[in-house]
């Protein structure tokens, strides 16, 4: 195989030919597969059964402490609850605030809370004239939509291997005061499960904010979804990295059980300073009595400790893992060769990031689209759904079993392969065009 780059313009009228044959073959077929969904499977799901069990009624529903988790009351979680998952995201139980369901409604609420009666004593952010979000990009979308919602402006910050670019964080946050803050996704980031290095921590721990008001919001979503056994990512503890840089204030960190449990029914926390809790604390206690200890309590019975996340964990890995990597495998062969297309082979998280051609994104999902394949949405990782080289493609791989996914990547190899050929097509035809033209001017 030769990358397509190199073919000359016959040569690419060929491949043309016979890649629009076969996907002439591949749209009789009329399947009907999905790679979009960054969900857990069936099977996965069916590992945590058991939890369903640990609280029958004749079980007591007493806390360690003794509270009685049938009645309302405790406000940020049971300290049983807490230990757990202040064992999971590597943090004292002390930080922690344990809340319900989900950590996408915690950081929503943050940032409502900031717009409506300011963080620590400053100004709501609804009452200034301009507040800035740095989006690393590619990244999550429903993060950004949070912030667009409110009219937050958001800046792209471009992603390198080792996490956000940190020249450009440090030099928005040092300078501008109107950037309140940073979305991150630390461990086997969303969508190219890229591990921060401990110099990106260190260089967050150490960033001097213009904004009193700054905060980072990092987002541990991925904490405990290691692929491998032995390839397994450690991130340096922000949190004590910001105490150690006299930051101590800066960060809200987020986790939850929703990718370990059931999505939807699992449960969710806020790590942070003292300061912080304190600040968090006195609204909160205005928004709920207590969130659900009942689910609480099941999951510190269901796991017992952090051993009991973990050896679940490597169940859910056995899972996902040769989805990942006959995914992978069919991109090494099949694209690598041809130059066109990039990712990180990521060993965590839910997703792989495909990087096509610039410019063949859109056309690549509108195509397997027609095929019966359907993709995350062009543009959805990045602010305001654009991404300015329209060449970012989010694959999930791990909820269609692995017969859809063999054939849904498939459809996807071939796609990208008839994509790039008329890309480079068309390159090549305006190539001539303008050389035609000057030769006339000449
Ligand atoms: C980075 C990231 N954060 C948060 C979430 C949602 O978390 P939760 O279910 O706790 O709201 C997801 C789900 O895909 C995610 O990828």
């Amino acid at each position: 195989m030769r990358k397509y780059q190199e073919m000359t313009k016959s040569e690419l009228l060929k491949e043309k030919e016979q890649l629009e044959r076969r996907y002439k073959e591949i749209r009789e077929i009329g399947l009907q597969l999905n790679m979009a969904r960054g969900k857990p499977s069936a099977e996965q799901l069916d590992l945590s059964m058991d939890i369903l069990d640990v609280i029958g009624k004749e079980d007591s529903l007493l806390a360690e402490d003794g509270t009685d988790c049938r009645n309302y009351g405790v406000m940020d979680g049971l300290p049983e609850a807490k230990r757990l998952v202040a064992d999971m995201v590597d943090c004292k139980p002390e930080n922690l605030i344990i809340y319900g369901n989900s950590s996408l409604n915690i950081m929503y609420d943050q940032v409502a809370r900031a717009e409506l009666f300011g963080v620590c004593g400053n100004t709501p952010w609804s009452q200034l004239d301009k507040v800035k979000f740095l989006c690393p990009v590619p990244g999550y979308d429903r993060h950004f939509k949070i912030t667009e919602s409110f009219g937050i402006e958001m800046i792209n910050i471009p992603m390198t291997a080792d996490g956000p670019d940190m020249d450009l964080v440090e030099k928005y946050v040092n300078n501008d005061e109107a950037v309140k803050g940073i979305w991150c996704v630390p461990k086997y980031s969303n969508p190219q499960g890229v591990v921060y290095s401990d110099e990106t921590v260190r260089r967050f721990a150490n960033l001097q904010p213009k904004a009193k008001d700054f905060r980072i919001f990092w987002d541990n979503a991925y904490v405990v979804h290691h692929l491998y056994e032995d390839k397994q990512a450690k991130i340096l503890n922000i949190l004590e990295e910001c105490a150690k840089a006299g930051n101590p204030d800066m960060v809200y960190e987020f986790c939850s059980t929703s990718k370990v449990t059931f999505p939807g029914a699992g449960i969710a926390a806020l790590a942070t300073s003292e300061n912080n809790l304190a600040d968090i604390k006195k609204r909160l206690t205005v928004q709920t009595i207590g969130h659900d200890k009942i689910n609480q309590l099941r999951h510190v019975r269901y796991f017992k400790n952090i051993d009991g996340i973990k050896a679940h964990m490597a169940k859910q890995a056995d899972i996902i893992r040769p989805k990942f990597e006959m995914l992978i495998d069919m991109l090494n062969k099949e694209i690598k060769p041809l130059g066109i297309g990039q990712w990180i082979n990521p060993v965590g998280g839910y997703f792989v990031c495909f990087e096509s051609l610039e410019g063949c994104a859109k056309d690549i999902i509108s195509k397997c689209k027609e095929a019966g394949v359907t993709m995350t949405g062009a543009g959805a990782p990045f602010p305001y759904g654009k991404d300015p080289k329209d060449s970012t493609i989010r694959i999930a791989p791990t909820y269609p079993s692995m017969e859809e996914l063999r054939q849904a990547a498939e459809v996807f190899v071939v796609c990208v392969k008839l994509s790039s050929v008329e890309k480079l097509l068309q390159t090549s035809e305006s190539t001539i065009l303008e050389v035609e033209a000057e030769e006339v001017l000449q």
